[in-house]
């Protein structure tokens, strides 16, 4: 059997992995600036991380969440703590676009109401709401069309404005990424942020916050929405949460009652996602890694500004955007190819990097090397 196609892949296959450092199954070494995605959070198979999913793996792998499950209280507890969330609740899922499915289901139950206001370039996930609410119609199939999606520029504070104005008592809320990442690394102002805020309370509508590739304490918050100072009703997270390992949750705010049945899962919670999830923040506060991921962010975008060929750099701590001038179109792929970095992108011409956060020093100089690298053999062919 062949595998259904929908991946455009790079002819590499990734057999191992340590770190920021990935290997393929000849030998060749290769440096992660990308982060499988932004989905390694702590490093590659991180020996805390390992260990833990090792030991909850020998005292119970499932069971259904028809019982008490422990881990997940502890669970409950730790990101209450590292977010500061304090007395938010926790859902748990398995993926990002189910964290959003739920969070616009919630807002929906929640309110009695159906609109959810979405952004220009924004990406939720391919799950039926979360793909409505993404802006690219490609990927919208016929049966996921809906009118219960209002699309708004970004960063636009009159367009929100006369959006709750001419239809208030329909939205049940607003969903948004801190800093879009699909879209090409673009950060939602804070006077934008604030406004929201200021909209949902209000029309009594519920703000939702796309966490799902700029939280987990990529940005050198817990959340990247935390910069406008003030709290999201909920809260989708994915990618980070597991450092590779499957899950993803909503953070809920004590204002939005549960009701038994209102939201379900088979696999959500299970115990080796739990495991897996706190290690991964007992990691990130062992080794300060959000405090790291702003310095490190910092630094980095600072001597990409100064790299020649860089036109533009956006972004905050670990999540950057650059575009390269016009005749440096194929950096990425010479990085890759000829430098042996893996790095993202996002169309129609932006290099993201998502490394881990506890990629070090040397290894982003050693990105930097090679950037610089790439841009003069580009240069002497153009
Ligand atoms: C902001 C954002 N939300 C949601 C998703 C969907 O996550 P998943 O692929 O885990 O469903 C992504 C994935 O890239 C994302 O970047």
């Amino acid at each position: 059997m062949s595998l259904f196609k929908v991946y455009p892949l790079n002819p590499i296959a990734i057999t191992k992995a340590a770190g920021s450092r990935v290997w393929d199954d000849k030998g060749q070494e290769y440096l992660d600036m990308y982060g499988g995605h932004a989905v390694i959070s702590i490093g590659h198979t991180q020996p805390h991380w390992v260990k833990r999913i090792e030991d909850q793996l020998h005292a119970i792998a499932f069971y259904s969440n028809s019982v008490i499950m422990p881990i997940q209280e502890q669970l409950a507890t730790a990101l209450n703590e590292i977010s500061g969330k304090d007395d938010f609740q926790l859902f748990l899922c398995n993926s990002g676009a189910e964290a959003n499915e739920n969070a616009m289901k919630l807002a929906s139950f929640h309110t009695g109401r159906k609109k959810i206001i979405a952004f220009k370039k924004a990406f939720h996930g391919r799950t039926s709401l979360a793909v409505a609410a993404t802006d690219n119609p490609s990927i919208i199939a016929p049966i996921n069309e809906t009118d219960n999606i209002l699309f708004l520029p970004l960063n636009d504070i009159t367009a929100l404005e006369t959006c709750f104005a001419d239809n208030g008592n329909e939205i049940a809320g607003v969903i948004i990424e801190g800093i879009q990442g699909v879209g090409g690394i673009h950060e939602a102002s804070t006077r934008f942020l604030q406004a929201i805020r200021k909209f949902c309370n209000n029309y009594g509508a519920v703000y939702i916050a796309d966490s799902v590739q700029c939280g987990y304490g990529r940005t050198g918050q817990f959340f990247a929405h935390d910069i406008a100072g003030v709290d999201a009703d909920i809260y989708s997270m994915a990618k980070g949460m597991g450092n590779g390992f499957p899950v993803g949750g909503i953070l809920i705010a004590p204002s939005i009652q549960a009701k038994f049945g209102m939201l379900g899962t088979t696999f959500g919670g299970n115990p080796l996602a739990c495991a897996a999830a706190l290690a991964v923040i007992e990691v990130m506060q062992k080794d300060n890694l959000i405090a790291a991921a702003s310095e490190k962010g910092a630094y980095l975008i600072e001597a990409l500004k100064k790299t020649p060929g860089v036109k533009t750099v956006r972004g905050r701590g670990l999540m950057i955007g650059f575009e390269m001038e016009e005749h440096l179109k194929d950096t990425k792929q010479v990085l890759l190819n000829d430098f042996k970095i893996f790095t993202g992108e996002a169309k129609p011409n932006v290099i993201r990097l998502l490394p881990s956060l506890a990629v070090s020093m040397a290894e982003i100089d050693l990105f930097l090397v090679g950037l610089n690298k790439a841009v003069q053999q580009l240069s002497k062919t153009a």
